[in-house]
């Protein structure tokens, strides 16, 4: 069980000392800013420098890294599969994962149109795999289900490349895809001689939001990428998990793609350590993603996601302020959010960001709206735009 009872103690008093004391030794930063862009804005701590020091030292190429194999046994064993492979990012992992499923072009994927394999990891399933995608929009708007695969597979093997993976993301723009939908989704795939990829990425996320221990989720799947840098809060990393027959082959295309790392042992170190102390965290972080979401609300501003994890996506066009106006504001108080002259933002909460932060926000913002109700008459006019400000950032 992930959440043990040692991990929740250790988190009491974890939460309360780590961020603050181990951003003050940090010798880069003369002032501390507290950055809502990404989850994979989490800065090391001195705890994670201490644990990297007994790191094993062994050559990761070759298998012979003990903190690199425990690492990935561990996190095989948490997703419900047989091996692991600790490799540099997310990207890798999710392009090793997808190339493993795909074979011989032509060929393609279908995924959601949202999603990251897709629109921000530099077309490397046309790169990579030789193969295209097939990007649906869910019809209900949150997450695909088997209806929106049924009605957009492609079958024909005479003038089509035919779909031969379908690739999920849990959770996606932080919302959390439901198990049940997975399920028949699995059922669908195995019914039609498809493979199944998931990004999980923030996995963590879904599990520790709903429940569901991660290999319940994990067991459905033939490849699953989870990202230690992001919401897990490791320094680098990410894991593709599978069969073992699939992993060593991952192994051997890692080497190809030049992600063959030698001594990496203190960087599994680093996250198994974050696993256990970061992961049970996280429900406190979307405590406060859902207090600052519904803070947004009331203020008048709308939600263009729900906000069931850590991730809130505001339009602030019902106040008649942009992103810059909020950004600038935020910014005087040390605290980063994405800029731009629209009206959609991605604000992403992770452990490093605490209560007197999202206090923080709310009041600069509550101050900002009451301001620009006073005064209604801002410089510009305030306008619905999406253009200049992606509020689908590609971290
Ligand atoms: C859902 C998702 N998958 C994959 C990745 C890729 O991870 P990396 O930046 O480690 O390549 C990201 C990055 O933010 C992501 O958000």
């Amino acid at each position: 069980m992930l959440v043990s009872t040692f991990s929740k103690n250790l988190f009491k008093s974890f939460r309360l000392t780590i961020p603050y004391r181990s951003f003050k030794t940090m010798p880069h930063q003369q002032q501390h800013m507290y950055d809502l862009q990404s989850d994979t804005s989490t800065a090391p701590t001195d705890e994670m420098f201490d644990i990297m020091k007994l790191a094993s030292r062994g050559d990761d190429v070759f298998s012979e890294d003990t903190s690199v194999n425990n690492l990935e046994s561990y996190v095989a064993n948490l997703l419900g599969q047989e091996a692991a492979l600790f490799c540099v990012s997310g990207c890798m992992t999710n392009q090793l994962g997808l190339r493993l499923l795909l074979t011989q072009p032509p060929h393609s994927v279908l995924c959601d149109a949202r999603a990251h394999v897709y629109n921000y990891e530099c077309g490397g399933i046309a790169y990579h795999s030789q193969a295209s995608v097939s990007p649906v929009m869910p019809k209900n708007g949150h997450h695909l289900t088997v209806e929106d695969i049924t009605s957009n597979l492609i079958t024909d093997t005479l003038c089509s490349p035919v779909t031969k993976v379908v690739s999920l993301e849990n959770t996606l723009n932080g919302t959390i895809m439901p198990l049940a939908e997975i399920k028949r989704i699995r059922e669908f795939t195995n019914k039609n001689g498809l493979k199944l990829h998931l990004d999980g990425a923030r996995l963590w996320n879904a599990s520790q939001a709903t429940g569901i221990p991660l290999h319940e989720y994990g067991q459905h799947f033939d490849t699953i990428s989870v990202c230690l840098s992001k919401g897990v809060g490791a320094p680098i990393g990410s894991i593709l998990a599978g069969s073992r027959e699939n992993i060593q082959r991952a192994r051997h295309l890692r080497k190809l793609m030049g992600g063959g790392w030698r001594q990496a042992g203190l960087l599994a170190a680093a996250a198994k350590y974050c696993i256990e102390t970061v992961v049970p965290t996280m429900p406190e972080t979307h405590r406060l993603a859902k207090e600052l979401a519904s803070s947004f609300e009331k203020l008048g501003m709308t939600l263009s996601m729900p906000c069931e994890t850590n991730m809130v996506f505001i339009d602030t066009a019902n106040v008649r302020l942009t992103v810059d106006d909020l950004h600038h504001a935020l910014k005087a108080k040390n605290i980063i959010i994405s800029s731009g002259s629209g009206t959609q933002a991605r604000i992403v909460l992770h452990y490093q960001i605490t209560q007197h932060v999202i206090d923080s926000v709310i009041q600069i913002t509550t101050d900002l709206v009451e301001q620009r109700r006073l005064d209604p008459t801002p410089t510009r006019t305030v306008q619905n735009n999406t253009q200049n400000n992606s509020v689908y950032p590609t971290k």
